[in-house]
């Protein structure tokens, strides 16, 4: 840690904290909490896509497909990306997608939520709402994702692993690992 850095008081947050990650990594629950540590606001992607489009993900996609999904995404974060600075928890492809990812690198720290294939089959089982995962075996499927997002994925600014223990746990590791990133203290509520 730099001691020559002020330390970043709460509510303060220079740049929105973006979470990146796979379908049950846990990137809403542990930015919820992460939110609430910094005291800034938390928003979650998706649900801001599903009140634009007035659909939930699901129907977006049976509707319209996954490329008019990845638009609607990429316009919602370039929104999300120039407002207040905020904990804001992407959808997994958002940052496999090359505007979506240079925006955020332009914009805002990137935390990648790294999990293995068995936290993220055990979170992600008798869900039914993700569309990528209702056909076929979800293990395989997220394994397949496995390979080719991490590799990206590792361009976050800064990496967490997330498994199953409690979620106050891993926010903690990411409050340490964002101070390293800053060079500066965080200070947070409670
Ligand atoms: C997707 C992840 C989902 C959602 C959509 C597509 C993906 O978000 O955006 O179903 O491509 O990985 P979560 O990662 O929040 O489940």
């Amino acid at each position: 840690m730099n001691d020559q850095h002020d330390p970043i008081r709460p509510g303060a947050l220079p740049k929105t904290i973006v979470l990146v990650g796979l379908m049950g990594a846990g990137k809403s629950c542990i930015g919820r909490r992460l939110a609430a540590r910094l005291d800034v606001p938390f928003i979650d992607a998706d649900n801001e896509i599903e009140k634009a489009a007035g659909l939930t993900i699901a129907e977006i996609f049976e509707k319209y497909g996954e490329v008019s999904f990845r638009e609607g995404e990429r316009r919602v974060m370039n929104r999300l990306l120039h407002a207040t600075p905020c904990v804001l928890a992407s959808g997994g492809g958002a940052f496999m997608d090359p505007d979506t990812r240079k925006l955020i690198k332009e914009n805002a720290t990137s935390l990648w939520l790294r999990a293995e294939l068995d936290t993220l089959v055990a979170r992600t089982k008798g869900r039914g709402h993700r569309p990528l995962l209702n056909s076929g075996d979800p293990r395989e499927k997220l394994q397949e994702l496995m390979n080719v997002r991490y590799p990206v994925y590792a361009e976050a600014d800064v990496a967490v692993d997330t498994g199953m223990d409690n979620p106050n746990v891993t926010t903690s590791r990411a409050l340490d690992a964002l101070e390293k990133h800053f060079g500066a203290p965080l200070a947070t509520v409670p």
